[in-house]
């Protein structure tokens, strides 16, 4: 079971190691960085060929040909891409007729319950695409590691399958589509979400932007502490916890099942970004310096405003036994959570979770970063029950 209490630990078995020197010897005849740096997998014209080792291979700026998978150095991206694959599902496979029939039921849900779905729709159905246009256009080009480009690959469908699996909602309930989809445009509460995490965003869909100096790459962590930490560790939660806040009262079960797989994938999402956070930061000390680390506590900050500003929207009223000064508690929980896995420290010291539900939740099964412990369970979305 993830448990959000337990402490981040770096293993023994996991020392520090120290970046290869590139241009020294042993790469004899090899171009020089920038030739090779376009990370295409293509090898430098006329460089001598060599074999890829281990050694050789880093999270970003490797020269080591990303177009081989072995010799394996990072097993727990590997282990994640096995793991999200078994955990396979599709959102037609999840049958929508009592959602149909509850929506429709003019007594079936309160007013601010449907403002409640409405909204996180208005969210997520745009949110996935950021993502997966984010994984796609941004993150896999300066990702050098082959293991962890096969976990994204695998990350950059599962992201489609979430899109797909809120438009398939939308379309279920027969809902004003403009409406929803536009809400990134026309909703505040998410507009200044969304808003928060474009800079991020942005900086890496520059195509002329690059890994391999001190501050290209503080800004590609930073981009990664954003998009795991920050959009995926947080700014999904609110919404998470309302709609499966349904699902327990035996209200839109679908809906909530569909919710409950994309919930176990994005905490596998999450929890790999934050290992690959973890190990660009054991290949690169150099970049975790007390401004990145000040800087980083400023955007979780602002973060948890935001995303206390979205439960004061979608709950202008107590519903589901929920409200929004809940939400207040649970996201500095989930801050402190975020920010203690990457190496910070805890930002709002003592705050405890109101929620401990969505650690059941969550626990489906045993997900886990690498660095917490091993991943030992999985099971199929097929075996799944909702009750
Ligand atoms: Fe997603
Ligand atoms: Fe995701």
């Amino acid at each position: 079971m993830l448990r959000f209490e337990d402490d981040f630990a770096v293993p023994g078995a996991h020392p520090k190691q120290p970046r290869p020197q590139f241009q020294a010897a042993g790469f004899p005849g090899a171009a020089p960085i920038q030739a090779t740096r376009e990370h295409s997998g293509a090898q430098a014209e006329g460089a001598a060929h060599r074999r890829v080792r281990v050694e050789d291979k880093l999270i970003i700026n490797a020269r080591a040909d990303v177009n081989q998978l072995v010799p394996f150095k990072y097993k727990w991206a590997w282990e994640k891409y096995i793991a999200a694959c078994a955990n396979h599902w599709m959102p037609q496979e999840v049958n929508m007729n009592r959602d149909i029939a509850t929506w429709k039921d003019p007594n079936g849900l309160s007013e601010d319950e449907r403002h409640i779905i409405k909204r996180n729709l208005g969210f997520f159905v745009t949110a996935d695409s950021l993502a997966a246009n984010n994984i796609v256009l941004g993150t896999y080009r300066q990702i050098t590691a082959p293991e962890c480009r096969q976990y994204l690959l695998r990350q950059a469908f599962e992201e489609a399958i979430h899109t797909h699996a809120y438009q398939y909602i939308v379309e279920s309930l027969g809902l004003d589509e403009g409406e929803i989809f536009n809400a990134y445009h026309e909703v505040s509460s998410i507009r200044a979400k969304d808003e928060f995490l474009l800079p991020y965003i942005d900086v890496l869909s520059d195509p002329t932007f690059k890994t391999g100096t001190p501050q290209t790459d503080q800004a590609f962590l930073k981009s990664l502490i954003a998009f795991a930490c920050i959009m995926e560790g947080l700014f999904f939660y609110v919404g998470f916890v309302q709609i499966l806040a349904l699902g327990r009262q035996n209200k839109m079960t679908g809906a909530a099942e569909q919710y409950q797989y994309i919930l176990r994938d994005e905490s596998m999402h999450c929890n790999f970004g934050i290992d690959m956070i973890n190990q660009i930061k054991l290949e690169n000390p150099n970049l975790w310096t007390n401004a990145l680390k000040t800087e980083l506590k400023s955007m979780f900050e602002t973060a948890v405003e935001l995303e206390y500003k979205y439960a004061e929207d979608t709950m202008p009223r107590g519903v589901l036994g929920l409200n929004a000064p809940m939400f207040k508690e649970y996201l500095r929980f989930i801050a402190n959570r975020r920010a203690t896995q990457i190496g910070l420290d805890e930002l709002y010291p003592g705050a405890s979770n109101p929620f401990p539900w969505m650690a059941e939740m969550i626990d489906l099964k045993k997900e886990k970063n690498f660095f917490e412990t091993r991943v030992t369970e999985y099971q199929t979305g097929g075996a799944l029950a909702w009750d």
